[in-house]
């Protein structure tokens, strides 16, 4: 199905199987589980994380809180429909998911394969989702130039989503069709995606790559080392404005100030027409630990406030492309 040796996120025996995100890459520890939340509590912690990989999970997870049909599955699918919903904010991918189930839930109430109802339209998002990503990556590669070196933040491949990624399956496609040559990875602060996952998937597909400090791509801008910056989404507004792993923005004003491509890369799911702007993001902040712990190792005092949001909104005005399933996007954005 994709094209390393592990496996992001895997139905199977009416069970999930993931891999936890959080070990990765000093261990590659996979979780199987037909408990709902268990899956919460997995989103919650980033066990399992990407936007589409978030709405995956959470399709599967609300499908399998009626595993045992009962008289109260009304009652535990509404709890755990209202469960899954308070996991994460931000990536519109959950609640697009949650809601797809649970149209099936209440258009299908009297029927006695209810459960196997919504583990196939659960299966159908995951599918839906490989599907896209395939089309992300040939509508991607499209924009690049020829031995294109490429800054990326957060992690957006395999780990990310229910297939080969959205801006790492440009970057994949690019780099075996000669139009990638080499790609810098953001270590992305505080629980680092980048140097952790997103290198694991570069060094897992023999991609060329280093990582670096986020606080470094300006000097890289200014070696004139980059020649298009590709990020992924967890909400795109209606006009465009993108929340994405905080430090993306960052990115954004850079691109604009040395005159280099920025380009989103998301499915068309992850675009919420109902939003006007990116002002109406719901912007998940984190908990304090995150700074003050790395990996259980305390590394500032605890009782220091902390600021910290897990996204960044980029105005649209600083993206040169979305890239979508659908076709590449160009300002000014509607869709
Ligand atoms: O907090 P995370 O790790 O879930 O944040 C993930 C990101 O910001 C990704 O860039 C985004 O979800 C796109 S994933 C294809």
């Amino acid at each position: 199905m994709t094209m390393s040796d592990f496996t992001s996120l895997k139905f199977e025996n009416n069970k999930l199987i993931y891999i936890n995100q959080t070990k990765l890459p000093l261990v590659e520890e996979y979780v199987t589980t037909d408990d709902y939340e268990r899956i919460a509590e997995a989103i919650e912690i980033l066990e399992i994380r990407g936007a589409p990989a978030i709405g995956v999970a959470a399709a599967y997870a609300l499908a399998l809180s009626i595993k045992n049909e009962s008289e109260e599955q009304h009652k535990t699918f509404n709890e755990a429909y209202q469960r899954l919903a308070e996991t994460r904010p931000t990536a519109v991918n959950l609640f697009w998911a949650l809601d797809s189930v649970k149209e099936i839930f209440d258009n299908n109430q009297t029927s006695s394969s209810l459960f196997f109802l919504l583990i196939n339209k659960a299966i159908e998002i995951h599918q839906d989702d490989i599907n896209k990503c395939e089309e992300i990556g040939n509508n991607g590669v499209e924009l690049l130039e020829k031995d294109s070196t490429i800054l990326t933040h957060c992690n957006t491949g395999q780990l990310a989503t229910g297939g080969n990624g959205t801006a790492f399956n440009v970057i994949k496609k690019g780099f075996e069709s000669g139009k990638v040559k080499f790609v810098y990875a953001d270590e992305t602060r505080p629980l680092l995606q980048g140097s952790r996952l997103t290198a694991f998937e570069l060094s897992k597909a023999g991609i060329p790559f280093e990582i670096l400090v986020d606080s470094a791509a300006a000097t890289l801008f200014a070696k004139e080392e980059i020649d298009a910056v590709i990020v992924g989404a967890d909400r795109i507004a209606a006009n465009g404005d993108t929340a994405n792993k905080i430090g993306t923005f960052n990115l954004a004003v850079l691109c604009q100030h040395f005159n280099i491509p920025f380009y989103i890369a998301a499915p068309i799911s992850t675009i919420d027409t109902s939003i006007s702007s990116g002002d109406e993001i719901n912007i998940e902040m984190r908990d304090q630990t995150e700074l003050s712990f790395i990996n259980d190792v305390q590394v500032t005092n605890s009782n220091y406030d902390a600021y910290t949001p897990a996204f960044d909104v980029t105005p649209n005005e600083l993206i040169t492309a979305i890239i979508t399933d659908r076709k590449n996007y160009q300002p000014p954005f509607s869709f």
